[in-house]
């Protein structure tokens, strides 16, 4: 038997939980860390310009590496995968990677989140390869505010036809995310919402955040959700809704008149980590427990150096029980703190 296969099956009672009780049951695997946008919010043009120097082919985790961690990770407790990046569909035969994620055992649930650029050309065989669901980012419909968000790079009209080839795959439900700045997109989203409601396109609002150290963020561009829900309201009323389950990020709302419903993903205002089962891989193999975390634990070296499915294993247990993460809710405190290296976003995944 192959070695990297020789390892004991885990009861769910042995399952690692963090220091807060906090179990792993997400995993963000960012697949490329090149992106088409420089959104100024996440990679902004002055520091990811044409000179800079992103990871080489050899550097980015292969995806028989991918494969194996993904399974560690499951057996840890992991039941659903995002593929992020950077922008995903970048990445040479991304279908290929996700259908064996799809067959992995313990996996129920795999997506993927796209600035939708390349969404019209891939929906077909991304569903063709098992992916169950997919969350396109799209911050406005008008064409000069989507200009300065993106950096100036895509368009609106190729995103919604790829929303619209992802629909006519099958692929569902269709989320589409949605930074919020205020002054820069907050007074066209009821224009957004108006396109998407009633057509099952499930619109979240997500908080501007201060992921990375780049974005120049300033707490007075953040539109809190509450705000937003209120205008949203006057419009067309909506009822908060349920969660479904246990750590979900988005708080989910109805439209009274049945068309549907949104999302509001209020990091800032109303910070989540107490239920925050998420963990992350950065393109070069890093593991991140924290979207807003300084240091990783190299995953690269470990797998490249001939590390057994066990060993993985223990390396990420020990991380995950480790783990007191919780910058969400102690951001005020250590906002201007001089260590605080955070990872960018297009590195670590969204
Ligand atoms: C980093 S992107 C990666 C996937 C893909 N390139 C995309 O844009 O969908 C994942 C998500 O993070 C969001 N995001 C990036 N920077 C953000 C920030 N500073 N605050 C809030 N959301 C952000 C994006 O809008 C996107 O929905
Ligand atoms: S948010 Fe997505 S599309 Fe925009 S720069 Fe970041 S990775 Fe690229």
């Amino acid at each position: 038997m192959d070695k990297r296969e020789n390892i004991v099956p885990l009861t769910a009672g042995r399952l690692p939980v963090d220091t807060l009780r906090r179990p792993i049951h997400d995993l963000r695997i960012s697949v490329m860390d090149r992106c088409n946008f420089r959104c100024p919010y996440c990679m902004p043009r002055e520091t990811f310009h044409e000179a800079y120097r992103f990871l080489k082919t050899n550097e980015r985790l292969d995806f028989a590496e991918l494969l194996r961690l993904a399974r560690v990770f499951a057996r840890a407790g992991v039941k659903k995968l995002r593929i992020t990046g950077g922008e995903p569909l970048l990445r040479p035969n991304l279908c290929d990677l996700i259908g064996d994620l799809t067959s992995l055992p313990g996996i129920e649930d795999v997506a993927l989140t796209t600035n939708g650029m390349l969404l019209a050309k891939y929906a077909t065989e991304l569903k063709a390869a098992g992916l169950s669901r997919i969350t396109v980012s799209l911050d406005t419909l008008d064409p000069e505010i989507f200009a300065r968000m993106s950096g100036g790079f895509g368009g609106v009209a190729e995103v919604l036809e790829g929303i619209e080839h992802a629909r006519r795959a099958g692929l569902a439900p269709i989320k589409v995310n949605t930074v919020v700045q205020r002054g820069v997109n907050d007074h066209t989203l009821l224009d957004l919402l108006a396109y998407f409601r009633g057509t099952g396109v499930i619109v979240r609002f997500i908080e501007y955040m201060d992921v990375g150290t780049r974005n120049h963020w300033n707490p007075a561009l953040v539109v809190p959700s509450k705000e937003l829900a209120a205008r949203i309201h006057e419009r067309w009323p909506i009822q908060p809704r349920e969660r479904e389950y246990r750590g979900e990020v988005a708080e989910r709302h109805a439209f009274e008149d049945g068309m549907g419903e949104i999302g509001f993903i209020s990091s800032v205002s109303q910070p989540f980590c107490g239920d925050c089962s998420r963990a992350r891989i950065s393109s070069d193999g890093s593991f991140y427990t924290c979207l807003f975390a300084t240091h990783g634990v190299d995953l690269r070296g470990p797998l490249r150096a001939g590390a057994t499915d066990e060993e993985l294993y223990e390396l990420i247990r020990g991380v995950w029980s480790g783990r007191s993460d919780r910058y969400s809710e102690l951001r005020a405190s250590m906002r201007g703190t001089a260590d605080l290296h955070k990872v960018e976003m297009n590195y670590i995944g969204g």
